[in-house]
């Protein structure tokens, strides 16, 4: 597998010696946290056939069998105040629309803030994650990344059955999961060349391809629910909802999830 993703790359991507790829992993955000520690260099990438504790935000485990998905980690190690990599995810987000577009045909939807989405169904996640050096800048960030390719809807548990879905799925026709990685890594290259200064553009982006604007919407904390209306995304990536009672708020992704009026999405 990691000679035909080295054959998708293109020949200009960089970081050709800093692939590895494992059988099975835990985690590929726990391995490559523990490289970036020992000093690994940007550009490091870790990939899993199989994860036997992938997870999301707030411990939720993400679904990661062999042979049908592509499990991804990518380090960082942008020079900078934590303040300006707030979009980290957002940018990540547009860089993985681009990249199925690019390898699947089809370009699929952001439910905010880090899902990536067709119809009702999901189709990957992302979880990025960043450690601080002694003067408080950036020491490294990572970037996970889990995508659904090959399964079919029976492959699914049956808790998340109706909710997920995989690239073949949707484009209707098989999908290579070198080529999907292959263009996972060249589209992450690319976004880490403009992240720091192309910032707007990299949010408008975003905004076009996030289908929570524009929605009424749920916002679940523990037990309380909001409701209210999706209007924009800030420069900090925020969520800005307008509620009920007519306030207006940014709402950042930590302790909250936010839901369509009638399901996940
Ligand atoms: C989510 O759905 O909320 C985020 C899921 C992120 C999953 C990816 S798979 C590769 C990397 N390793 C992990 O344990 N998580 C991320």
């Amino acid at each position: 597998m990691k000679s035909e993703i080295l054959s998708h790359l293109p020949g200009a991507y960089p970081w050709k010696e800093q692939l590895h790829w494992f059988d099975s992993l835990g985690s590929t955000n726990d391995h490559i946290r523990a490289l970036a520690k020992a000093g690994a260099p940007a550009g490091t990438a870790v990939l899993a056939d199989h994860q036997t504790a992938g997870h999301g935000r707030r411990g939720r485990s993400f679904h990661s069998p062999e042979g049908v998905g592509v499990y991804l980690s990518l380090l960082l190690r942008p020079d900078c105040p934590p303040a300006r990599l707030m979009h980290l995810t957002c940018a990540v987000a547009v860089a993985m629309c681009d990249a199925v577009e690019a390898s699947a045909g089809f370009r699929p939807a952001i439910k905010w803030t880090n899902d990536l989405v067709s119809g009702k169904r999901k189709l990957g996640g992302i979880l990025t994650e960043i450690g601080f050096n002694q003067k408080g800048n950036v020491d490294w960030a990572i970037i996970g990344v889990g995508i659904n390719c090959c399964q079919t809807e029976s492959d699914f548990p049956g808790e998340i059955r109706d909710m997920a879905g995989s690239l073949s799925m949707i484009a209707q026709s098989p999908i290579d999961r070198a080529k999907v990685a292959a263009a996972m890594l060249a589209q992450l290259q690319s976004m880490s060349e403009k992240l720091l200064d192309q910032k707007e553009e990299l949010l408008n982006q975003y905004r076009a391809d996030c289908m929570t604007l524009g929605q009424d919407v749920v916002l679940v904390r523990g037990d309380e629910k909001r409701y209210g209306h999706a209007l924009d995304i800030d420069e900090s990536g925020a969520l800005l909802v307008r509620f009920a009672d007519g306030r207006l708020e940014a709402v950042s992704s930590g302790e909250i999830s936010v839901r369509g009026m009638y399901g996940y999405v």
